[in-house]
């Protein structure tokens, strides 16, 4: 059982949050570790998966422009609220290197307990909430929902990406791909699911608009 402390601590760090990842992005992400523990055949400190997924976004670059400030305040925050200092370590160390970001150069070992959470945070980036999401996060950096014009070179596609981020691109760079790098067994078929249905929304999105299906708009 997480301490409410914790609990308050986390709603408090993320009350600001218009990017996706508010409270209410934590309470899915705690319900999927839960819903991940319950079918996984194997040994895990539950309490180290759920306290990590509590506190997973709190020092995310992307959220805090002080994020070694955030680490040294969540750690003493944990420690003072009946963490030992070896769970406070693992939980650091878990949501340090369970992120997309942190795997994007090279894959991060992760234990039993973050790869859990790896998984339970990627669920949330897929199907109808992912969708939700990825506009939201879009709506607030003021990135555009596609690109229009969509004949370009390679070599044009890659200045833009670079440039301009829309929504429609986000699925290729990032969703789509996680499907094939989900943990288990339980969360990979469910983002099998979740992917399914956001390919059914991306031949939907290019036939309204009138575009031909591409990564590069
Ligand atoms: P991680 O914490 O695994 O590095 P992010 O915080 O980058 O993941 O992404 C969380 C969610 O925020 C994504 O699944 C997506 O919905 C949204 N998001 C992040 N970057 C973008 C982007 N460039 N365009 C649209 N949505 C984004
Ligand atoms: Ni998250």
């Amino acid at each position: 059982m997480t301490n409410q402390t914790i609990i308050d601590y986390v709603k408090a760090e993320l009350s600001q949050d218009k990017t996706g990842h508010a409270w209410d992005h934590i309470e899915r992400v705690v319900a999927n570790c839960r819903q991940l523990l319950a079918k996984l055949n194997k040994v895990v400190d539950e309490e180290i998966v759920i306290t990590a997924a509590y506190v997973h976004d709190c020092l995310d670059d992307k959220l805090f422009n002080n994020p070694e400030e955030k680490e040294v305040q969540l750690k003493h925050h944990l420690l003072n609220n009946g963490l030992s200092t070896d769970q406070v370590v693992t939980i650091i160390d878990i949501i340090k290197n369970q992120s997309f970001s942190a795997n994007l150069t090279s894959r991060q070992a992760l234990s039993l307990e973050g790869q859990v959470l790896q998984d339970a945070d990627r669920l949330d980036a897929l199907g109808a909430i992912g969708i939700a999401r990825t506009f939201y996060y879009a709506g607030a950096k003021g990135n555009p929902l596609y690109n229009q014009s969509s004949v370009r070179t390679q070599l044009d596609k890659a200045a833009y990406r670079q440039a301009e981020n829309s929504s429609i691109n986000h699925f290729y760079e990032k969703l789509l791909k996680l499907e094939n790098l989900m943990n288990t067994e339980v969360g990979k078929n469910e983002a099998h699911k979740r992917t399914v249905f956001m390919q059914e929304f991306l031949s939907n999105f290019y036939q309204e608009i009138g575009q031909a299906p591409s990564d590069n708009i």
